[in-house]
């Protein structure tokens, strides 16, 4: 199959853990809990559960779906399928905005590296050089995050089997062990309790503010790595055999459990951490959020667990960096596919050049953090995600031939034509998914 030569998957797991890996990152363990605590606790985690099953998981199937139809990027998918020629910009667009979510990602995903090398560091002796590391000051960010830049250029450099896959398939499963285990440890604390009820019991009076709802959809996308291409490339170096629904189904159950495992942590923990005395509510009285909220929450956690603690805290931290890769990878994997399939260009050029240009932009922000980084998060997660998964929606619910598409879907999966799930797909991709996408959008802007 055309596959071979852009490179394939070996096997379902490493697509599994490719798409899972692409989904489970920063957006986790550090985007859901800050917007939990952002938006009030459960009446924001609701919401995000609601719009990710109906909203996430049938746009997912979607990128699938015209991912390994098409095998190729987001541009050439478009270009390729009937009727999709206009459609043409708006792959141009997921790989543009793709490249300023990894550039304001890497950046995050540097302090988690800091975090990690802070304890290792104390052991060794180094304290000046542990406390500078996570000063985030301008310098440490810029050295972290081009560091995480190089690493991501040079695996995705290596290409699909050796550099994607490899990564993916193994750590993850520890990070989710890890993360269970904390849980449980914080639920145990003074105080969690008086946190878990605001994780979980939801305000209904706050259902109704408007940029709930517009944070809570923008978190579905950016977690579920919708709308950009991402997992429309991953899906396109998938083989044929492949059951595309319950690939979806696993991504988007995985993907969701681990958030929600998060917040279950973050969340409880905060409340711990104030029943022993730290300030965790603002002048307004609103619980602190932020960029930097868990790595004011969980270093303070490590810290309460003495010797044990600082083992967890670098394991913890590594496997963060880990989450953060597997996410970065699928990131600069969308323009760089799409300079491989359309311009012709060798992967490791593509690879640098591109890598090279959103380091740039990276560095820009890194320098402006006060100024853009929130700005880059909003613009880029909570508007452009959402509208390219509109396009999304439209494009396969409405302009696709409807036989092509369910001959998609059927190979690796035969018996889906008469399923329940074939009967409300189609519902939800063609009018559900398309027009809360829309309401949420113009409600942002009126
Ligand atoms: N889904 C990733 C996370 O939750 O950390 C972030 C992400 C990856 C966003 C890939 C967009 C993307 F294309």
């Amino acid at each position: 199959m055309g596959g071979s030569s852009r490179g394939e998957f070996s096997s379902s797991f490493g697509f599994i853990m490719a798409a899972a890996g692409s989904a489970i990152g920063l957006g986790n363990i550090w985007g859901f809990p800050t917007q939990t605590a952002q938006n009030g606790g459960a009446a924001f985690v609701l919401l995000y559960l609601i719009l990710a099953f109906v909203v996430g998981y049938p746009i997912l199937l979607a990128e699938f779906t015209i991912g390994r139809h098409s095998q190729s990027n987001p541009v050439g998918a478009y270009q390729s399928i009937k009727g999709g020629k206009r459609f043409a910009p708006v792959g141009f667009l997921g790989i543009t905005t793709v490249g300023f979510i990894l550039s304001f990602y890497s950046i995050i995903a540097g302090t988690m590296m800091a975090y990690f090398l802070n304890p290792i560091l104390k052991l060794v002796g180094l304290h000046q050089a542990a406390a500078w590391v996570i000063s985030q000051g301008v310098s440490s960010n810029i050295l972290f995050a081009s560091l995480f830049f190089f690493i991501t250029v040079l695996i995705v450099a290596a290409g699909v089997k050796n550099g994607i896959e490899k990564w993916s398939t193994r750590l993850m499963p520890t990070l989710l062990l890890i993360l269970i285990l904390l849980t449980i440890y914080v639920l145990t604390l003074d105080g969690a309790m008086e946190g878990l009820k605001v994780y979980l019991l939801p305000d209904f009076t706050k259902v109704f503010h408007t940029q709930l709802f517009t944070s809570a959809l923008g978190q579905a996308f950016f977690s579920l790595s919708l709308g950009v291409g991402s997992m429309l490339v991953l899906a396109s170096y998938t083989s044929k055999k492949e059951n595309l629904v319950r690939l979806g189904r696993l991504v988007t159950l995985s993907d969701v459990g681990i958030a929600f495992l998060a917040g279950l942590l973050i969340i409880p923990a905060m409340y711990a951490a104030s029943a022993s005395g730290a300030e965790i509510f603002d002048e307004a009285g609103n619980l602190i959020s932020g960029p930097n909220l868990i790595f004011q929450v969980l270093p303070a956690l490590f810290d309460t667990m003495g010797p044990i603690g600082i083992g967890l805290a670098i394991i913890f931290f590594f496997l963060m960096v880990i989450a953060a890769l597997t996410s970065t990878i699928s990131m600069l994997e969308v323009p760089v596919s799409y300079a491989v399939d359309n311009r012709g260009m060798d992967r490791t050029k593509a690879s640098i050049l591109i890598g090279g240009i959103f380091w740039i932009v990276s560095m820009v922000i890194a320098l402006n953090f006060d100024l853009l980084f929130d700005f880059v998060v909003a613009t880029t997660t909570e508007f452009i995600q959402p509208l390219l998964g509109l396009f999304i929606c439209v494009f396969v619910g409405w302009v696709m031939n409807r036989n092509t598409l369910i001959e998609e879907i059927k190979q690796g999966n035969p018996d889906v034509e008469n399923s329940f799930f074939m009967k409300i797909w189609p519902l939800f991709i063609r009018y559900v998914s398309p027009i809360l996408i829309l309401i949420i959008l113009a409600q942002a802007f009126l």
